[in-house]
């Protein structure tokens, strides 16, 4: 097939001219994994959406602007959790100094019910909660795209519009995505009802190129009709037709009844900084305060990166904080939340009361304190030239999400059911647990690990953050966040240090394939049980310091084709 450039109508003022838009190489690109920048920039989970973010910057668009457009864009071309058939959260913080949340998480429709994946025995059936029809929560995106549109300057037209180009014109695969698709290839089959765009008789390749017609047709009918285009209408008719194809459950009404829900972010100081974070639903805002405020007095800066007394110190607040998650965390809309005990210096601080340096912690011992969710979701951090910034973690939850996609309208619908409690005691995909707080009822969130955050510093931006990885995005964060402040490290090798993690139960703690391993003898001797497993995360990280002059270094993970653009 002969490549052409596609030339982004989106960023014309007048009208959808090729002459005063810039040029975007959809079927030639690599991944830029750092950048100097001074006005604004953008990391995302993949180079065109990337690049498609900081056109939006130049062109005049603020960072919710960018973010919006660039989300759009990894629906196209990241579709195993760019999404417009999932959820997501966005955090952001003002040039009036506001900072506001969204909350576009999926919700249980009508007839979901708490024992929905047992058998007749009790036993839960995992692949219904993972796989297909079933798995799929009502989709939020589109709606928390449109809730932040009133905080963003460009028309909706202009934001989407590159989106379309991508999936009509089709972009070039990476390598990491045609491995992904073959060796998706059989759930594909199995999963749908029709022939779907990621599965060709010969296998993928690098350089490939994927055009999405029926998705195109899909943020067409966005484009045009607004959140209708997607909630009501054509679009909704055609989930709701998959729906019935495959023993699905969410009908027109809960499409309709679908609402993003600005929410009060999670803040609090951690030493000079004040963190700006996602509440409940998701656990990562708690579980983040939890384990910074167990580390603020105990300076881990003298302990260095990586050394078994700060890893251990680590471990042993991460424990704590997820014993707490299984046992508490839900939907506050559903279910009381003890959030002022849990978030409360004192309870924090008594939960370290029993740490004992040098010894490792057990789960058996440590439950949750005493008061009356594959990993496959993506990041992007932006900051514009007018102090805007914004961090969004968006989610199928597994790779490609149920692996369903809606025929007609060439989008994949997400197995984040999955996330909730299927049933008390049996652990999700990412081994959590969760209790009664995290059951399954109608309309109800199911708890996330998304923890999209802002770090200030004398109120203004210092970090914006995130990663995917379920469980582990807490605990990424947490280290990313150290990395920067307690280490002194540069933005880079905060992001692409080996990464551990532990999250109560199973009692282990993982760490990634090129951890220290002196540093893993030592834990041992501990007592500590440590795993190798393969990455964990991929963080999306932007640095700004202000003095004189405004200084961005934006860092894309090495560890995906994550990339970093600015200006
Ligand atoms: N589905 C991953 C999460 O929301 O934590």
């Amino acid at each position: 097939m002969k490549h052409s450039k596609i030339l982004f109508s989106v960023l014309c003022n007048c009208c959808f001219i090729v002459q005063c838009t810039a040029q975007i190489n959809a079927y030639q690109y690599h991944s830029q994994k750092k950048v100097s920048a001074s006005k604004g920039a953008v990391v995302s989970a993949h180079p065109l959406a990337s690049k498609v973010g900081i056109e939006i910057l130049k062109s005049g668009g603020n960072a919710i602007d960018a973010a919006i457009a660039t989300q759009l864009a990894l629906a196209v071309v990241y579709p195993g959790a760019g999404n417009i058939g999932g959820g997501g959260f966005m955090v952001a913080h003002l040039k009036n100094g506001k900072n506001i949340t969204i909350d576009y998480r999926e919700m249980a429709p009508a007839k979901a019910s708490r024992d929905m994946y047992l058998d007749a025995n009790g036993n839960p059936q995992m692949n219904l909660s993972q796989d297909g029809h079933l798995a799929s929560g009502v989709p939020g995106t589109i709606a928390g795209l449109f809730a932040s549109l009133k905080y963003a300057k460009l028309p909706f037209k202009r934001l989407i519009q590159p989106a379309i180009d991508l999936a009509e014109k089709g972009f070039a695969i990476s390598e990491a995505q045609a491995a992904d698709l073959n060796e998706l290839k059989k759930e594909f089959l199995q999963l749908n009802t029709y022939p779907v765009v990621f599965v060709k008789e010969l296998l993928w390749k690098k350089g490939d190129t994927l055009i999405q017609k029926d998705l195109a047709n899909t943020l067409k009918r966005v484009r045009d009709l607004g959140a209708k285009g997607f909630y009501e209408g054509q679009t909704a008719a055609l989930i709701v037709s998959e729906m019935i194809k495959g023993n699905g459950i969410i009908n027109l009404q809960d499409l309709k009844n679908y609402k993003s829900k600005e929410r009060t972010a999670v803040e609090f100081d951690y030493k000079n900084y004040h963190i700006v974070t996602m509440p409940l639903p998701s656990s990562g805002g708690i579980i983040l305060q939890q384990v910074l405020k167990m580390i603020e007095k105990r300076n881990i800066g003298s302990m260095k990166f990586q050394t078994a007394a700060s890893v251990q110190l680590m471990v042993e607040t991460e424990r704590r904080a997820f014993a707490d998650r299984a046992q508490f965390l839900g939907d506050a809309d559903f279910v009381k939340v003890p959030v002022k005990t849990l978030m409360s210096d004192k309870y924090i601080t008594q939960r370290m009361a029993d740490f004992k340096p040098g010894k490792a912690g057990s789960s058996q011992v440590i439950k949750a304190g005493n008061i009356k969710e594959s990993e496959e979701t993506t990041h992007l951090s932006i900051i514009d030239k007018e102090g805007n910034a914004v961090s969004v973690t968006t989610t199928l939850n597994g790779s490609y999400g149920s692996r369903t996609v809606v025929s007609g309208a060439g989008f994949l619908l997400n197995n984040e059911m999955d996330d909730f409690s299927v049933k008390p005691g049996v652990p999700n995909m990412y081994g959590a647990l969760g209790a009664e707080a995290n059951a399954i009822a109608p309309g109800k969130r199911m708890l996330s690990s998304m923890t999209p955050t802002i770090v200030l510093k004398n109120k203004q931006p210092f970090m914006v953050v995130g990663t995917p990885g379920g469980t582990t995005i807490p605990t990424s964060l947490y280290q990313s966040i150290v990395n920067i402040i307690d280490f002194g490290m540069t933005a880079e090798d905060a992001v692409n240090k080996p990464k551990f993690h532990h999250q109560w139960l199973p009692d282990e703690i993982l760490v990634e394939d090129d951890f220290d391993a002196a540093t893993i003898t030592a834990l041992q001797a501990m007592g500590y049980n440590v795993n190798k497993r393969g990455q964990i995360g991929r963080t999306e990280l932007i640095l700004i310091t202000t003095g004189k002059t405004k200084s961005i270094i934006a860092v894309g993970d090495k560890r995906g084709d994550d990339d970093a653009q600015g200006y």
